[in-house]
This record gives structure tokens, sequence and C-alpha cells, in this order.
């Protein structure tokens, strides 16, 4: 049996009713890397996750997970997999250490194994301070990191996170970023859903760029955002008078059109080669003597991938539907 790839989907269809949910999906993930699927709401991520992890049949197209095909091996599938759905699958009732060590029972564990791996769990997801609290009371950050832990209680080979970030405060989505930044420097094999190119470039080797059910861009970080135009330097100015000089500048190090704001005393300009850019640029300014309010690196948004690859804004299930009615 092929380990090469943990997941392998070829041509996934899921319709309910008339409504096309996924329309000729194809994915691999090669074991221990990371895959983003990324897109907006409605796309399809939650789909592709549910038929992978064997929640639902897939209309048409096959796909195997840790080698086994998850429509007639579901059991074999579901011993190797952990999933962290989109919707917080813990107790609230229960304190966290509970419900890892009742996880863990689930799982076969001897009680006592149970508490062992729970203990270890918490403490590697900092949430040792608050094993004793019932779930209920954790905040969103916390409750995302032991949604987390509890996937990783009958240590899987292929972890799925359907949006782990989703609707988290900045802080506690960067907390969750060094989490599961740890998870893949550790070697994990994980397919991770997002809404965030942002998140799908810090964690993923690959991303797939999903729209209404089909992939419509896949690649490395850099590639992806080679062809929506990478990231943008933005410079902000002291004085006004140097801003053409410095627009100059940033075109010349970054090779490509500046453009100026003058009522923002800023200039903006698209760059290949992400924080070397960046770098590059600050070397230059300094060297230059222009004195500088805020240099920046910001990345596309994924309005503006969307805006480049498909030269339509994103179209949320809702606008989808009001454009129908
Ligand atoms: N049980 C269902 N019955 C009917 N339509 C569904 C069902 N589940 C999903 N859909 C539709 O299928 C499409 C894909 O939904 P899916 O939940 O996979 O999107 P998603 O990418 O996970 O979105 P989100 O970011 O909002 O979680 C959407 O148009 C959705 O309305
Ligand atoms: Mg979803």
């Amino acid at each position: 049996m092929s380990t090469t790839y943990a997941v392998e989907a070829e041509g996934l269809v899921k319709h309910y009713g008339d409504k096309v949910a996924l329309d000729g999906v194809d994915l691999a993930v090669p074991t221990g890397t990371v895959t983003s699927i990324l897109g907006p709401n409605g796309a399809g991520k939650t789909t592709t996750v549910r038929i992978l992890t064997t929640l639902a049949d897939a209309t048409a197209g096959r796909a195997t997970v840790a080698g086994y095909d998850v429509a007639t091996q579901a059991i074999e599938v579901r011993r190797r997999i952990g999933l962290a759905a989109q919707d917080a699958t813990v107790d609230p009732l229960l304190t966290g250490f509970e419900n890892l060590v009742m996880i863990g029972e689930l799982h076969q564990l001897a009680r006592s194994d149970a508490k062992v791996r729970a203990t270890e769990l918490l403490e590697q997801f900092g949430l040792t301070d608050a094993a004793k609290r019932v779930a209920g009371g954790y905040s969103g950050g916390m409750r995302r990191r032991l949604d987390l832990a509890a996937t990783l209680v009958a240590r899987p080979e292929v972890l799925f996170l359907d949006e782990p970030t989703t609707g988290l405060d900045p802080r506690a989505r960067s907390e969750l970023w060094a989490v599961l930044e740890g998870l893949v420097g550790g070697g994990a094999t994980i397919l991770l859903t997002t809404q965030y190119l942002e998140e799908a470039d810090r964690l993923a080797d690959d991303i797939l760029v999903v729209d209404h059910g089909r992939v419509i861009a896949r690649g490395d970080a850099r590639s992806l955002k080679r062809q929506v135009g990478g990231d943008n330097i933005g410079v902000t100015v002291t004085d006004p008078s140097s801003l053409d000089a410095v627009a100059a500048l940033l075109e010349r190090v970054t090779g490509h059109d500046a453009t100026i704001d003058r009522s923002d005393r800023t200039v903006v300009a698209a760059t290949s080669e992400g924080v070397g850019g960046l770098a590059e640029a600050a070397r230059a300014l300094a060297e230059a003597g222009h004195e500088v309010e805020d240099l920046a690196l910001r990345q596309p948004t994924l309005d503006e991938v969307f805006l480049t690859l498909t030269g339509a804004p994103v179209e949320t299930d809702d606008e989808l539907e009001e454009s129908h009615r």
C-alpha cells in the first residue's frame, strides 16, 4: 500500500439536491507535509473534509486516507485520523482534563494511560493552568487549543483541521499558529482549511485555492503570490516632497511599478522577494537618506487573490443566494 501520499483524492463531486457543493476536486497530501484548502464561505472546504474523514459520501470520485479508501474502508480510515471540526467538539460541562481523558478512553486507552496523555497534551498546548476548569468557561482560543489537543490524543497519522482559527482575535490566532507550527515542525501530516491567505502561507507547504467547489489555483505560497503579484511594500515618508524620489527608488529595488498616495504620504509597490525585498528597500532608503515614518510588508488579502484569479471579488453564500433570488 502506498504511503507516499497520506491523502489522495480524484474527481470528488458532491451534490446536495440541485446544489453542487464540490465539482471535481483533486488533491494529494504527501506524508509529513501540510496542505491548505483556502477559500471563502461556501467554497466547499467543509464538504471536502467531511468526505475525507468518512462523515459524508461523495456523489462521485474516489479518495484514500493513510492508504485506505474512504468509501469502502471507513473504519480503517477513522482509526488513523484526527479531526478538529469547524464547530467545537469538546464537552463544555467537562474540564479540559476530563475531556481529554474521556477521549483517550473512547480510543481504548487504559484510564491511567489516558490521564498521562491528557496531562502531556494540556502541557503541550499551554492549558495546564486551565486543566481543572470546565471547557465551557474557556476563551475561544483556549477552546480551539483543547479541540486540537483532543484530535491528537490517539496519535493520528493524518490531521484534518477545518478553519482552526476562524473567529479568533489576532492575538489568539497567532498563539494558535505558534502551536500549529510546533506540530508542523514535528513532521505531522495535516490538511487544513482556512479563509486566511496568511494562515495558509505560514503553515502550509501546498495551497489549493477553491471557489464554488472547484480548485482555481494551486501551488506553494510563493508561486501563488507570484500569480497574484506577491506581497506589497508600503513606505510612508515624513517629507511629502520626497515621494517621487522614494517611488523611483522602490521601483528600482522591487522591479515593480510603484503607486503614490499623496494624501497618506505613502508609496506602495509589489515585491516578489517578501522579507528580503523589504530589507533591501530599508537599506536603500537609509542610504539615500529618506526619512521614513513607516515601512511595512503586507500580504495580498484573500479578496485580492480572488480578484486576480477570477476577475471577480469573493462572493459569499448569502450574496449568491441574493443574486439568485
Ligand atoms: N447539508 C447541506 N445541504 C445543502 N447544501 C449544503 C449542505 N452542506 C453544504 N452545502 C452547500 O455546499 C456548499 C459548500 O459548503 P461547505 O460547507 O463545504 O463550504 P465551506 O467552504 O466549508 O464554507 P465555510 O467557510 O462557510 O465553512 C455551500 O454552498 C453550502 O451552502
Ligand atoms: Mg466550512
